[in-house]
């Protein structure tokens, strides 16, 4: 498979890291609108300074990095190349974005994986089997740690590009709580500025209640600290289901569900796992076997703005009409 990267930043690295390792997976060609950048990781791709150009040239599936303000206008126009797109997350910044890239997901008919890696690991499926159809009565996450060395000075900076680390950090909570327990209903949430992180300029603490239309509660405490080793953790909690997951470095399942212990390690990194499923949905051409796709990524985009208009207001925002 011929692979392009679109933005040739931190997280560009990191699939170009997995990709490296696949047998029949070639990077051909790479574009940022810093060029040097692009040339800077391409090892022998093809360099452009801009995805316009970089889509002339012949590919099987993209990869979209670059920030999420940025993401709708290559991945729309790369599924209309008929590409398989592997966009990384947040969907996108602005909902009228996000609702883009969804309609033009589903008129293409083509593949799109969302970089919510979480959502790839196989102890979500475990999750899932012991709430057996049950929705979750609370759900409790903490996401403790860092940022990307520099982020400060880069887009993340400006919260209205990036959505701070509601969108960086907490949106893979959101994400791996409404993959769990389906739609919210209402969304309220606090920021602050306590821990320095963000040279007091930005939100380093944030805590968004959810409301689930199941019924269920949701809990996402986020703080960005130099934490170590930091923190990325998920309770699940249901009649006969109390489970706790561990998330990042590593990934461990523990817990009791219906009156038996459950102990469960997984030893594929979900950063691997999500793009060695996204490129075999590609060549099988099934937009269903990716493990967040657009839609998915929709649902996770409207919490996240919830929160931030929650955040502002200090209102309750209620969801879905
Ligand atoms: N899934 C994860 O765990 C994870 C982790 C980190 C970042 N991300 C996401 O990946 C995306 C990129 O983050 P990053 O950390 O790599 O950022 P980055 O700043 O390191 O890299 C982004 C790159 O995109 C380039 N760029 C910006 N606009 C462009 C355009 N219009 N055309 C071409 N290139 C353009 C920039 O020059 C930069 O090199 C963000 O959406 C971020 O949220 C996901």
């Amino acid at each position: 498979m011929r692979i392009g990267l679109i933005g040739a930043g931190a997280i560009a690295r990191r699939h170009i890291g997995v990709l490296s390792t696949l047998e029949g997976v070639e990077l051909a060609a790479v574009c940022d609108s810093d060029l040097a950048r692009a040339e800077s990781i391409a090892a022998g791709a093809a360099v452009y300074g801009s995805w316009q150009q970089l889509l002339e040239h012949p590919l099987d599936a993209v990869f979209v990095c670059t920030p999420p303000a940025a993401h709708a206008q290559p991945a729309m126009a790369a599924m209309q190349h008929g590409l398989a797109v592997y966009l990384e997350k947040p969907l996108a910044r602005a909902a009228v974005d996000g609702e883009a890239i969804a309609a033009a997901w589903r008129e293409s008919g083509g593949v799109c994986a969302v970089g919510y890696q979480w959502r790839s690991l196989a102890l979500i499926g475990r999750v899932l089997d012991e709430l057996a159809g049950a929705a979750p009565g609370m759900l409790i996450s903490r996401s403790v740690g860092p940022t990307e060395p520099g982020r400060a000075a880069s887009w993340f900076g400006d919260p209205a590009a990036s959505g701070g680390i509601l969108f960086e950090l907490g949106s893979h909570d959101i994400d791996l709580q409404q993959a769990l327990a389906g739609p919210a209903a209402s969304v309220q949430a606090l920021s602050g500025r306590g821990l320095g992180a963000g040279g007091g300029a930005l939100d380093d603490a944030v805590a968004v209640l959810v409301r689930y239309a199941g019924g269920g509660l949701g809990v996402i405490s986020v703080a960005w600290t130099q934490q170590q080793p930091p923190i990325y953790e998920l309770d699940v909690l249901a009649p006969e289901v109390a489970l706790h997951l561990a998330l990042d470095p590593g990934f461990r399942l523990g817990g009791r569900a219906h009156g038996r212990p459950v102990d469960q390690e997984e030893d594929v990194d979900p950063r691997t796992s999500a793009v060695t499923g996204f490129l075999d949905a590609a060549r099988r051409r099934d937009p269903a076997a990716v493990a967040c796709t657009p839609e998915d990524a929709l649902g996770t985009l409207r919490v996240a703005l919830a929160a931030e208009q929650a955040i502002a207001s200090g209102e309750t925002v209620r969801l879905g009409g």
